[in-house]
């Protein structure tokens, strides 16, 4: 991992650099890995149980890599008075996993969100850049079993 936070020293070695250079690191990897965080700390003379304490706090990191496929599922206001809880049931059901979390494959990763934009759509999800709206429970499994063969054109 030693040339890979190649851009570690245009960041000052002190405390203060340690948000900016988890955002960069997360930029860089899509996640935060183990080794990014004991070189960031071993820069930035901080402990590694700091560097983890700051991470975690903030939603915005992650410390698994993203599946190849990211399905957003939207618990916002219409979504979640239009069904939201049954579509995500049968997402996680479907998957064999919860949100935010990753398929043992590392195909696909769940992630849950607020509010996608596209209310009149409730209830709706994205399958990385891809809206599907006005979903039931029995579509959402079927989009999340054609996604898995290959089949969603996303
Ligand atoms: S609440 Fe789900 S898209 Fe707005």
């Amino acid at each position: 991992m030693e040339s890979s936070l190649d851009y570690i020293r245009s960041y000052p070695a002190e405390p203060s650099s340690l948000i900016p250079l988890l955002q960069r690191t997360q930029e860089r990897f899509g996640y935060l890995p183990r080794e990014a965080l004991e070189e960031i700390a071993d820069y930035l003379g901080v402990p590694l149980s700091r560097v983890y304490g700051v991470a975690t706090f903030y939603a915005q990191f992650r410390f698994e890599p993203l599946g190849k496929y990211v399905v957003r599922i939207c618990h916002g206001t219409a979504c979640h008075v239009n069904g939201a809880v049954n579509v995500s049931g049968a997402i996680t059901e479907e998957l064999g996993i919860g949100e935010g979390e990753t398929t043992e494959d590392g195909l696909i990763t769940l992630e849950r969100v607020a509010c996608l934009g596209c209310c009149s759509l409730a209830p709706v999800i994205m399958v990385n850049d891809k809206v599907f709206g006005k979903l039931t429970p029995e579509k959402a499994r079927k989009l999340m079993r054609e996604l898995r063969e290959g089949k969603l054109d996303v």
